[in-house]
């Protein structure tokens, strides 16, 4: 089977330790460090910004996986690129002009991802297709860490998959939502390769290393 990269969500952290809390996980074997900036607005939630990508550039050389859950993400991808963001996903149902902002985020020397909510079908990705480093399918509405994975987003991921195929296009496909030990293995099947989870990691019962060996152990 090939590889899975983990892309720990630092959103079910504890921020009073949050530079330890990565050391751990990056000792654990994390690949990427996933962070949810969320405006109240896009989604309920309000969560980080710039500053705490900032403050994650100086805690950990890992890559940067920003996750961006705001209205008009278009005008705030400069200061994530400064702010040391490796990649930036940003949703299509709020960014019209989304050719143009996935080249900003590539001529920032920034990966650009595109994520669909759950409600967006894969076909909406096919004209950047080309142009996208990655897809991110959300498996649980965007928001709040801890919620139950949608099993009939499995089904997505083939298709988004299919599609990318179709197009010639080798991107990869990252998942975020309810990723745990029991769900991972659907959607690698489906053939997602980039894997977030934020309570499965940071609220394993047994530690953040132990969350971080039982994902690898359930595609092994
Ligand atoms: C949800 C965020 C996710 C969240 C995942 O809107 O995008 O990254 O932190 O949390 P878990 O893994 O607990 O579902
Ligand atoms: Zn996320």
């Amino acid at each position: 089977m090939d590889g899975i990269l983990i892309s720990s969500s630092i959103l079910s952290a504890d921020f009073s330790r949050l530079g330890e809390q990565i050391h751990e996980a990056e000792a654990g074997g994390v690949d990427w460090i996933h962070i949810d900036v969320m405006d109240g607005s896009f989604v309920p939630n309000i969560t980080m910004g710039p500053f705490i990508v900032e403050t994650c550039r100086r805690i950990t050389k890992l890559p940067l996986d920003v996750h961006l859950m705001i209205e008009h993400p278009e005008r705030h991808i400069e200061d994530f690129a400064t702010a040391g963001a490796t990649n930036l996903s940003i949703h299509i149902e709020d960014t019209p002009h989304i050719y143009r902002t996935i080249e900003h985020i590539q001529s920032l020397g920034c990966k650009a991802g595109v994520v669909l909510n759950p409600g967006t079908p894969a076909n909406r990705l096919e004209a950047v297709a080309a142009l996208m480093d990655y897809v991110l399918v959300m498996t649980v509405n965007p928001g709040y860490s801890g919620q139950q994975f949608i099993p009939v987003m499995v089904k997505k991921v083939a298709q988004v998959r299919q599609m990318l195929d179709a197009q010639g296009s080798n991107a990869l496909i990252e998942v975020d939502g309810g990723i745990t030990a029991e769900t991972l293995p659907l959607v690698y099947q489906a053939g997602a390769r980039l894997i977030v989870a934020a309570t499965a990691i940071y609220k394993y019962p047994d530690g953040i290393a132990a969350g971080i060996t039982a994902l690898r152990r359930a595609v092994a």
